[in-house]
């Protein structure tokens, strides 16, 4: 019997909530929010596709009632401002911190053994914020933002390419920043043929600054911040931890030593599995990889030294 819950039942954590029932990867998902009625909404009008869909999961939606949560494997926390139009992630951090910190304590008392899935913005401050907050093993708080990136990545390259995006691979490691984030070209590949043979120089730059900005382009268009990709993100993270499936997935954790960097959150490849992070892959980054990671993390870091600022750290 497996159980997820999904903290903020806003656009991104109702869409995790869907693909997670949907695709039956956990036997009961949990839907829970500070608006009275909106989870439960929510839990009800997804219930009415079971018989469209052909799903058996179970879905409950709950306002604020932590009891409901009670023994889940794994918790996703959305909650907190979603940015608007010209805003950066970074923005977010006085009115988020307070805000993911509360809801981890909350979780925990009903669910100590959990592992928990951060997708509110700032994503790597607040996974870093969660990990010292909670005293959990590094194992268990995972980071989302790198498995949507390097979706992002993959979609840029296959419109480039005219190719499937399923035949494409493509990691971004680094903050989940506009100028944080490094998708690793070298490492990107078509059906095993590497992308700087079949793209030129020009066009990939292209790709690449198009992933970096590829939340704020849709924050743009939408008004508000994206759902589908970084929902699915998240929920393919949460089925790779309760299927135990062992996929290599770039996602934001704490590092000792990994990536030459200590006393940080920050996307690399890791092993996701039953356990959470099982195994931080390293991809021998050259050294313009090296630079660019070294850079990420010093912007990331300075985000993270806010929390002790606003003193929520
Ligand atoms: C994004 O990049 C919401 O941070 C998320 O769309």
């Amino acid at each position: 019997m497996s159980k997820v819950t999904v903290v903020g039942a806003g656009n991104v954590g109702a869409t995790c909530a869907n693909v997670l029932a949907f695709n039956e990867v956990a036997d009961e998902v949990v839907m829970l929010d500070v608006k009275e009625g909106v989870s439960e909404g929510k839990a009800l009008d997804m219930i009415q596709t079971a018989t469209l869909l052909g799903f058996d999961s179970k879905i409950v939606g709950c306002t604020n009632d932590y009891a409901q949560t009670s023994n889940s494997d794994v918790v996703v926390i959305t909650s907190g401002i979603p940015r608007k139009p010209g805003m950066t992630r970074e923005e977010l951090i006085g009115v988020n911190a307070g805000i993911v910190k509360s809801v981890a304590e909350n979780i925990l008392k009903f669910s100590p053994n959990a592992i928990l899935v951060i997708v509110s913005n700032p994503m790597d401050p607040m996974t870093y914020l969660t990990l010292k907050t909670t005293g959990l093993a590094k194992n268990k708080v995972i980071g989302m933002g790198g498995a949507l990136d390097s979706s992002r990545f993959k979609c840029y390259l296959s419109k480039a390419l005219n190719a499937n995006p399923n035949e494409i691979e493509g990691m971004v490691i680094g903050g989940h920043g506009d100028t944080t984030m490094i998708p690793l070209t070298r490492f990107a590949n078509y059906k095993g043929r590497s992308v700087s043979d079949l793209l030129s120089d020009e066009t990939l730059a292209k790709v690449v600054s198009d992933t970096m900005v590829g939340g704020a382009t849709l924050t743009g268009l939408l008004g508000t911040s994206a759902w589908y990709a970084p929902g699915a993100a998240a929920a393919y993270l949460v089925e790779s931890i309760i299927h135990d499936q062992k996929k290599i997935i770039s996602c934001c954790v704490y590092l000792e030593g990994e990536y030459g960097q200590n006393d940080i959150c920050i996307g690399v490849p890791t092993l996701i599995g039953k356990n959470g992070v099982e195994e931080i892959i390293d991809y021998k980054l050259n050294d313009n990889e090296k630079a660019l990671f070294e850079k990420s993390a010093t912007a990331v870091r300075a985000t993270n030294n806010i929390l002790k600022e606003i003193n929520v750290l």
